[in-house]
């Protein structure tokens, strides 16, 4: 029997636990989950990563598993919606009458500052959301109540839902992903736009450029050329911004659109049509080969047409990725040899693209 006093209970420690990375979880369009897997393959083997991807077709979602030196961010990926670093290599499961206690017990040592509960945006995915509402308030008192919850923490939780009684389990940082929750943009179709296409252009606008761009590059007095207008839905987000657009197709456009003064509409063929003096903007949302629509953006950079462009590629093809990376090297390849500089070259499948990417491009120049 030891007489000395017994050396006090060490006190928990109050330091949050860094957690390993073991892989990661891409949201992405269901059906697109063979390029989201070989995008994700492709960056991280640059790295030289050792893992593996796994998809099931149209579960709208991708995983890889493995370890790297360095992980992507959403931003970095054209056909994920949002790159979420799993700190598990397998769901957790849970029965449907206590979902919280093995997610606390998962999280167990770590700090969060919110817990994001995300689904695959597939039918069986949205079908969570009554079950998300009444669980994230009691999950939320539960891991404020053990020191889980932290609003000082930088780590976000996120619990990817498979199904009511399995989800993964992982976490992001501010800068990692989109700001919109799984990637999705909840945007409101305005009432009087005259095609459902606007909302890729909304989407487009507040997705490449940050809201200082916003300010400089979407405001009256500036001019853009609107290839393949018609009916109109994109030419009329410009004119929301009071820019004058020459709209170009040969089909009819929106007669209350063209009210607006703003707009000039010529019948011609877009692949031959140029300005008599540059634009600010080009616009291109023609349903055409893929490189061919990448061939005329590069050629209205490098010419000074334009000095920034935002444009659809329609990838109706099985080589969805490759093209997309063909059409960035022959715009980047036709800028350069101009001799301009390339400020921004960017892709990304927005939300309101189906089987399509959209483009942005721009070359060093300042607005008048
Ligand atoms: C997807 S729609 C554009 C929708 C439009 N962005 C909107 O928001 O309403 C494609 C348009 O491209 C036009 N188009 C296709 N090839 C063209 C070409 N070579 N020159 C001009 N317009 C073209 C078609 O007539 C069609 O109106």
């Amino acid at each position: 029997m030891t007489t000395s006093n017994p050396a006090p209970n060490p006190k928990p420690s109050k330091k949050a636990v860094k957690p390993a990375i073991v892989g990661l979880l891409s949201l992405c369009r269901p059906g697109f989950e063979r390029e989201c897997a070989a995008e994700l393959e492709r960056w991280l083997g640059e790295l030289g990563a050792d893992g593996y991807a796994n998809f099931e077709k149209i579960s709208g979602q991708v995983i890889w598993i493995g370890t790297s030196p360095k992980w992507p961010v959403t931003r970095d990926l054209v056909f994920s919606r949002q790159v979420i670093r799993l700190l598990d290599k397998k769901p957790l499961y849970f029965e449907a009458r206590d979902r919280i206690t093995p997610i606390l017990t998962a999280m167990a040592g770590m700090k969060f500052s919110a817990i994001y509960l995300d689904h695959p945006d597939t039918n069986d995915g949205k079908a969570l959301s009554d079950l998300f509402e009444r669980l994230q308030r009691p999950l939320l008192s539960a891991a404020g109540k053990q020191e889980i919850l932290d609003r000082e923490a930088t780590m976000r939780a996120h619990l990817v839902f498979i199904d009511g009684t399995s989800a993964w389990f992982g976490m992001s940082e501010p800068g990692q992903t989109l700001r919109w929750p799984m990637g999705i943009p909840r945007l409101k179709m305005p009432a009087d736009a005259p095609s459902r296409s606007t909302l890729k252009l909304t989407e487009a606008f507040a997705y490449f450029l940050s809201p200082e761009e916003q300010k400089e590059w979407l405001r009256e007095g500036l001019t853009a050329v609107d290839l393949g207008a018609c009916p109109g839905g994109w030419t009329w987000q410009l004119v929301q911004h009071g820019i004058q657009v020459i709209a170009i197709d040969n089909g009819a456009m929106n007669e209350k659109l063209m009210e607006s003064g703003l707009v000039e509409h010529f019948k011609t063929d877009g692949f031959i049509y140029r300005p008599k003096r540059p634009v600010h903007w080009l616009v291109c949302d023609m349903v055409e080969q893929p490189a061919r629509v990448a061939e005329l953006i590069g050629d209205w950079l490098a010419d000074g047409a334009a000095g920034r462009a935002i444009f659809n590629l329609k990838l109706p093809m099985k080589t969805r990725l490759d093209e997309v990376m063909f059409c960035r090297d022959l715009i980047e390849g036709i800028v350069k040899k101009s001799g301009k500089k390339l400020e921004r070259l960017e892709f990304r499948q927005l939300y309101h693209d189906r089987e399509e990417v959209t483009g942005y491009a721009a070359v060093a120049v300042r607005p008048e």
